[in-house]
């Protein structure tokens, strides 16, 4: 017989914050997403800079009457230089097609239109489709050289979905018009469109459309149905604005490639500066840190802002340290925007904006995915700093991209010596690496700095995916070190995939939250304040899922874009496949050294020396046969700065070891040594990588609990077993009182699309007696309980 018994009297951590959520705007989560403006390029301030085909007049077009002008002389702001300068003898008309396959309007819904003007005349407002198909995507598009042109695109064209609304335009310098359009009927594929007279002579900026039913019904507010989603994740912070979003840029705040500094993205929208988005799009930041904070608000989460530490990882290059109390001085600004009262310098930026209150702040950043010295320098300035004028914030210092290695290391070292208060993690891996790393944050020191895993997720967005995640957030919740947790990305819009998986997948008008929503969503709704202890008797110890004591396969090795020679292969079990020497060319064409190793223990090396390319060798073993699961050792990986090894199961890749490296064109002796599960590498004959690529196991029913202040318990059970669990949960003194059940359970493939979803909670009931209750665990399920 298994039984759980719970003791709420007896808890073992505080739980406080403990779950919430990231978001970054990549693949479009920002503009074109949870930001409800529909007009894309709506400051005609697009640029190659931000994406090689953009210019300042994608997304829009015209009819042939019409001639425009791209214009800066007098613009609206400085910080907005590009405007449009329209004029027409006979009637014409331009449009804006929107994201996705266009704007997307419900029928009897109202959407506020505005935009700034200046002249004399009259703009007549409507959203249409085209009954025809424009000739081609492209020409619909544009180009930089032939922007907007298509001779197909003529009035006759033209299918309103709401009525037209006239803006008569009498204005000597810029001025803002509002108007709301009713839809009359749903569409995903319209175009704003503004029709002018016969002699039209008008400049334009800042041409807006916004769904008026916005989130909260904030003004330049939210997209309401992501919006909700996220909100009824139930988060506990919000981590924002990003993560390579915010270190990956110039460190001159006025450059249009600039960092993510926050002062840029406050203030009358118009007055914002356009931004390259370092995911190759445009940023117009009319989603900034005012509206970040009220998002906050409006979800009742703790804000978790990060700021660039005045270093990129990405160019390896920082501002001079003399320079640093100017970024300092920022922090400290955006610090006091949040809390300081009105008569303070930001707070009273703040209430400009509309909200007189401070909005309060309990965490902030620096940094995010360092590694280096190059920020490990900085770091101290902002730490001191904070930590002087604002003692009660707590402080996160930053870990590298990986869940070990020189990065993760180096923030450790930087947050126990100046007393950070938690430390970023970051790591993406295969549903495989979390089955093997459940203990991982067991020998974690509870009484340092505290883990804020800022970033993880498994390669996938299956239900089985969600089942590992889930699992690994049971011992997130029960490990002291653990302070912070948090799955990303969060957002993408289907149209414009950056990276994947997310955890809500979107378009222009529908959402779908995956299984790892709905996992992320159960342990953020059933958490109390405290773990409480438990008892689990009668449950199997831990299975491994395979029992593949070495790492046996074929060995290959690669030029990763570089061009060199290899020679002297030495391999210590043969047969050897390959010639003792040979050159790697550019094209990265993968030479067998091994078509077999079978041993448990074996050594191979060669010397390299690099001709030509910026990185260096891609070393694979273990490689089994017809299946896209090795070892990897990459000497001279991502922009030449590592040296990993990283586990590979079914493509799935979780990097075991890290050392930061960047390879020369000097010689090379490399060795790989492989003993069991054991890998060493050795460069020049010095120890290099030295880690064990675990093997994944099941525990028996993967179990958390935790209890509110209002002695309600809540007891989580994930279960990846393709067995029920007859279970027996003891929790004596609730007698009489009754379990609210939600389960997710379905098959391991199961995922969740803009058709059909097959994952999706169910809700059920269990009455207590004296002792608890009996309850069986269904295979392949998460069962949360609120008890009380
Ligand atoms: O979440 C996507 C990216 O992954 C983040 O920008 C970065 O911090 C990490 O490498």
């Amino acid at each position: 017989m298994k039984t759980i018994t719970l003791f709420p009297q007896r808890p073992t951590k505080d739980v406080e914050d403990l779950f919430g959520i990231f978001f970054e705007d990549l693949n479009h989560a920002a503009d074109g997403g949870l930001y409800g403006e529909l007009v894309q390029n709506r400051s005609f301030e697009f640029a190659p800079i931000d994406r090689e085909e953009y210019h300042s007049l994608t997304a829009w077009r015209k009819s042939p009457e019409i001639g425009w002008n791209v214009e800066t002389a007098s613009p609206i702001h400085s910080n907005n230089p590009h405007y449009l300068h329209v004029h027409a003898d006979r009637e014409g008309f331009i449009a804006n097609e929107g994201y996705n396959a266009g704007i997307c309007l419900e029928a009897g819904k109202e959407y506020e239109f505005s935009i700034f003007a200046k002249g004399q005349g009259q703009i007549t407002v409507a959203v249409a489709e085209f009954s025809e198909a424009p000739a081609s995507k492209e020409a619909e598009r544009g180009t930089s050289e032939d922007p907007g042109e298509d001779p197909s695109i003529i009035r006759g064209t033209l299918r309103p979905v709401t009525a037209s609304a006239a803006l008569p335009i009498s204005a000597d310098n810029w001025s803002k018009y509002t108007l709301t359009l009713t839809a009359s009927e749903t569409t995903h594929a319209g175009r704003l469109v503004l029709t002018f007279p016969a002699g039209t002579d008008l400049c334009l900026d800042m041409v807006s459309l916004f769904p008026a039913d916005t989130f909260r019904g904030r003004k330049n507010g939210l997209r309401r149905d992501i919006a909700e989603a996220l909100q009824e994740l139930k988060p506990r912070f919000m981590r924002f604005p990003g993560g390579c979003l915010v270190h990956d840029g110039n460190l001159d705040k006025t450059a249009r490639d600039s960092m993510y500094r926050w002062i840029n993205t406050v203030g009358p929208v118009e007055e914002r500066p356009s931004r390259r988005n370092n995911w190759r799009y445009n940023q117009t930041l009319g989603l900034g840190y005012y509206e970040y904070f009220c998002f906050c608000e409006d979800m009742g989460c703790e804000p978790l802002p990060v700021v660039p530490g005045g270093f990129n990882p990405h160019k390896g290059e920082g501002v001079d340290v003399d320079h640093i109390g100017e970024w300092v001085e920022e922090t400290l600004a955006l610090i006091e925007f949040a809390t300081g009262d009105e008569n303070t310098k930001y707070g009273a930026l703040r209430a400009s904006m509309g909200h007189p209150a401070p909005f309060g702040l309990k965490y902030i950043g620096v940094g995010n995915e360092e590694i280096g010295d190059g920020f490990f320098e900085r770091y101290p300035y902002f730490h001191q700093a904070i930590r002087d004028k604002y003692p009660n914030i707590r402080i996160i210092n930053s870990a590298g991209p990986f869940a070990v290695g020189e990065g993760r290391d180096a923030g450790w070292r930087s947050a126990v010596k100046y007393g950070s208060d938690l430390v970023d993690e970051h790591y993406y891996s295969s549903p495989e690496w979390f089955l093997a790393n459940m203990h991982h944050y067991d020998d974690y020191d509870p009484n340092g700095p505290k883990v804020f895993l800022g970033e993880f997720a498994s390669w996938g967005n299956t239900f089985y995916n969600a089942l590992t995640e889930a699992a690994y957030m049971t011992h997130l919740e029960k490990a002291p070190a653990v302070g912070l947790a948090c799955y990303a990305p969060l957002l993408c819009n289907a149209d414009y995939v950056n990276w994947a998986p997310d955890l809500i997948w979107f378009n222009g008008h529908q959402v779908v939250k995956t299984p790892n929503y709905y996992v992320q969503q159960l342990f953020m709704t059933h958490l109390g304040n405290q773990e409480i202890a438990f008892e689990a008797e009668g449950f199997e110890a831990a299975m491994p899922l395979t029992d593949e004591k070495s790492i046996s396969g074929a060995i290959t090795i690669a030029g990763n874009d570089v061009a060199g020679e290899i020679s002297d292969i030495q391999l210590t079990v043969l047969p050897l496949n390959s010639p003792a020497a040979f050159s790697v060319t550019r094209e990265n064409e993968v030479h067998t050294v091994a078509e077999s190793v079978t041993a448990e223990n074996y050594a191979l090396e060669f010397s390299f020396r690099r001709s030509e390319g910026r990185k260096g060798l891609r070393i694979v073993f273990g490689k089994k046969p017809g299946e896209d699961t090795y070892l990897l050792w990459e000497f001279g990986g991502w922009d030449n700065w590592d040296c990993n090894i990283s586990s590979f199961v079914r493509g799935r890749a979780s990097t075991i070891s890290h050392r930061i490296f960047h390879v020369t064109d000097q010689p090379y002796r490399l060795r790989l040594e492989v003993s069991g599960r054991r890998i060493r590498t050795f460069v020049n004959g010095e120890l290099m990588n030295e880690t064990v690529d675990r093997l994944p196991e099941l525990e028996d029913l993967y179990i958390s609990a935790s209890k509110d202040t209002a002695g309600t318990v809540y007891l989580k059970c994930v279960n990846l077993t393709g067995e029920n669990k007859e279970v027996q949960v003891n929790l004596p003194g609730f007698g009489g009182k009754t379990a609210l059940g939600t389960l997710l359970t379905g098959g391991l493939s199961g995922e969740n699309t803009f058709e059909k979803d097959t994952v999706l909670p169910k809700e059920f009931q269990k009455a207590l007696n004296d002792k608890g209750f009996a309850h069986t665990f269904p295979a392949h399920s998460v069962t949360a309980f609120r008890i009380g």
